[in-house]
């Protein structure tokens, strides 16, 4: 059984505190619903023949849910704890190294969490080839990539900001998103993907 999560997130400036009440009981509905569906499957394994497309379906539903848990889990925990610089962290000298300075880093990822359509826009570490991707995610699920760790990632689901802003205005969210992280969590994410 996977468990809901607890957050103490602070107030925000630019972010309501009703959005973050509703968008926690979003993230408690993936946790519910990758139970189910693990529940589910282990109901309809009694007769795999019969029961093979909806088994297949469920399968593959998963990966949403499961991994809709997985992304609110990460989105929350970079606010718990309030606004926070990490200027001197291993992740801030990799951003320079590989992006040129924080600030460009900044940029491409503005820019990617300015893809349509909804999903994530996410700071990936791949250790294999040891580098910093910006890469977004469709859905919740879609676009994941493989083995790397997720560093950083914001949600852009309307759910997200409309309380707040009109989807035109979604990059003022963005910037309140990204003012109020504390990056002490996402620096302390590198340190243990480079383990
Ligand atoms: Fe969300």
């Amino acid at each position: 059984m996977f468990q809901a999560k607890q957050f103490t997130i602070p107030e925000i400036n630019g972010i309501s505190a009703k959005t973050i009440e509703e968008h926690l009981k979003l993230y408690a509905g993936y946790v519910k619903h990758a139970n189910l569906i693990q529940g589910k499957l282990n109901e309809y394994k009694s007769d795999v023949e019969k029961n093979a497309y909806v088994i297949g379906e469920l399968n593959r539903r998963f990966a949403f849910e499961f991994d809709g848990m997985r992304n609110h889990e990460y989105y929350f925990e970079q606010l718990e704890g309030g606004q926070k610089d990490s200027m001197d962290s291993e992740l801030t000298k990799k951003m320079i190294a590989d992006f040129g300075s924080v600030d460009a880093w900044l940029t491409e990822f503005k820019t990617l969490c300015m893809t349509r359509g909804i999903g994530w826009a996410v700071l990936w570490y791949d250790k294999v080839t040891d580098k910093l991707i910006n890469a977004w995610v469709d859905e919740q699920h879609l676009g994941q990539l493989n083995g790397l760790a997720f560093i950083y990632g914001v949600d852009m689901w309307e759910h997200s900001y409309l309380m707040d802003y009109t989807p035109a205005d979604k990059k003022k969210y963005v910037e309140s998103y990204l003012m109020a992280t504390n990056q002490e969590v996402s620096a302390k994410r590198f340190d243990e993907a480079k383990k």
